[in-house]
């Protein structure tokens, strides 16, 4: 057996070990308020319900918990329309409540980050009412991209942006002779980040949450901030979407961005305690998002080149390697993410008929996915995920094998997306139900009512954590342990070295003294050694001297 690669992109890694740079190879757990946990019976998630639920986290062996935004918010995009960045909305309780989270979160071991959502706010915000009521080239338009339009009578947008979310990135207030740019949706106005008061009140707003004591934050649209100067037309050829596209587009990864992580990083270095940044930038290729994690600006960027992986062996070891070697040059950690709010979840992508596609959503009309099958290679998929050194993000539910709710009623649908298209995306709302927590008591005991802001499937009762807490086979009790196992042998920290695999289909490797197996291919391979001591498996396998197809393992040898 040779050993074809050792990839030591991680040696800072090992400082970790020590308890400082804690993010190096942390596991990081996404909540989602709006669906994690209903204390109150509204039917919406909320702070109080996060709380009561926080040993359900520390229990898991997870080292962090990230908050998608629960700030005041009239909620067109779900929270990520802020009117104010310093306030918990009542739909989520009060600052009082998210002390108590806090509190309870570090007195259980779970460093917190919050989400900040810089490039717009909402329109609902204090200082774009202020704008409107304004007069052109007043300082309170300055805070906003207010342009006038083309045409005769600026009647055209002043440029050909799109929106994200589908239409023009140019609304017109009624009355008004000017347009504002918006990338995402209509009541999301970005912000005018060359104005130096924007970036004064954002350093606050930083301060405001590092001085409660939050670990850090996750920052939203990171690469979209700066606009490449005259805002130039941009070539239609390409669609605007932030995924697709990437880093192309004059609305997207200007050099400019890093100026602003560069001041930011300056002020979370004043706190204690190792505090972090995550960047959300859709970037391509790895090179360019490297620069979003040099040492003066973040810590971690999402690795979404992971995300969007096919369930393909040599593609998905081919963008290890490329991952790797990129965050190694910048001596920063990769960030290993299979699925988030934006996107399908990895259980039904991996059960398409091209197992990881990344459709917009899926909906009644789309093809379905074989539950089963995605179910069973996401769990084979954890093994190649938690393998992994460097930082790795589990999305609530991730851990209960939960698939995206691919029947919902278009009558139910919030996304933007879906009516910005008029139908034609299906959106983000399939992957953000409501979980569940007792099969069978209402709402699949999401609250104390039977309220959900989004309709829960059927399916859900089979994986209710308490059924899965119940069986020892199920995909929590499989979370657990490879968590634990991941913890136990320092995986987070460690070296990957690739060995050469039985078959064509099949990854094998060694991280210190554990090796890693997954099929990907459809028939039982033979296990290269016949000493193989089994920590962990994704499935029961058939016989001791093989591997399942569309399964994986963890052993050692001896
Ligand atoms: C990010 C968020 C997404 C949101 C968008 C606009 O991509 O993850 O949910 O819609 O930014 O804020």
């Amino acid at each position: 057996m040779s050993v074809t690669s050792i990839l030591s992109g991680n040696k800072e890694n090992n400082q970790s070990k020590s308890g400082s740079e804690w993010w190096r190879s942390a596991v990081i757990y996404q909540i989602y308020p709006r669906s994690f946990a209903d204390a109150n019976g509204d039917g919406m998630g909320d702070l109080k319900g996060i709380t009561e639920r926080l040993p359900y986290l520390a229990r898991l062996g997870v080292d962090a918990i990230w908050l998608s935004p629960f700030y005041k918010s009239p909620q067109a995009d779900a929270g990520y329309d802020v009117a104010d960045y310093r306030q918990v909305d009542p739909l989520f309780g009060t600052l009082d409540d998210f002390d108590a989270m806090l509190d309870k979160a570090h007195a259980s071991g779970l460093r917190v980050l919050v989400d900040l959502v810089p490039n717009h706010s909402s329109d609902e915000h204090e200082w774009f009412k202020a704008a409107l009521a304004s007069p052109e080239g007043s300082p309170e338009r300055e805070r906003y991209m207010f342009r006038d339009g083309k045409g005769e009578n600026g009647e055209l947008p002043p440029n050909n942006w799109q929106s994200v979310f589908g239409g023009d990135a140019w609304t017109r207030p009624e009355g008004q002779k000017q347009w504002y740019l918006h990338i995402f949706d209509t009541k999301q106005p970005d912000f005018n980040w060359q104005n130096p008061e924007v970036r004064a009140e954002f350093e606050s707003v930083l301060r405001f949450w590092l001085d409660r004591g939050v670990d850090g934050f996750r920052v939203d649209v990171a690469h979209g901030l700066v606009k490449e100067e005259g805002l130039p037309d941009f070539d239609e050829e390409y669609q605007q979407s932030m995924v697709e596209g990437g880093n192309q587009g004059p609305m997207w990864d200007q050099d400019g961005v890093h100026d602003i992580y560069r001041d930011w990083r300056k002020v979370l270095n004043e706190y204690d305690g190792d505090r972090m940044m995550v960047a959300e930038a859709w970037v391509k290729p790895q090179e360019r998002l490297a620069l979003y994690i040099r040492s003066d600006e973040m810590q971690q960027a999402f690795n979404f080149d992971y995300l969007l992986a096919h369930w393909d062996a040599a593609e998905v070891r081919h963008l290890i390697d490329e991952s790797l070697a990129q965050t190694a040059l910048a001596k920063a950690p990769t960030t290993w993410v299979m699925s988030n709010h934006d996107s399908v979840r990895h259980t039904s992508r991996f059960g398409l008929s091209n197992p990881g596609d990344r459709p917009n959503g899926i909906g009644r009309d789309s093809e379905q996915p074989d539950e089963a099958l995605g179910l069973q290679r996401a769990r084979a998929f954890a093994f190649v995920t938690f393998f992994l050194p460097g930082a790795a993000y589990i999305y609530q539910g991730e851990e209960l094998g939960l698939p995206e709710h691919t029947t919902m009623e278009d009558k139910y649908r919030q996304d933007p997306t879906f009516w910005r298209t008029k139908g034609e995306e299906i959106g983000r709302d399939g992957c953000r139900v409501p979980l569940p927590w007792k099969a069978d008591a209402p709402a699949f005991g999401f609250g104390p009512s039977d309220q959900t802001w989004l309709p829960q499937p059927q399916a859900f009762a089979r994986y209710a954590v308490d059924v899965e807490e119940a069986d020892s086979d199920s995909t929590l009790a499989l979370y657990r342990k490879v968590l634990e196992v991941r913890a136990e042998h320092h995986l987070g920290q460690g070296e990957l070295e690739w060995l050469d695999a039985p078959a064509e289909d099949t990854l094998l490797a060694r991280n210190g003294d554990v090796y890693m197996m997954v099929n990907f291919g459809e028939s039982a391979v033979k296990l290269p050694w016949d000493d193989a001591k089994v920590l962990a498996a994704s499935h029961a396998q058939s016989s001791d001297s093989e591997l399942d197809g569309n399964t994986g393992i963890w052993f050692q040898r001896g």
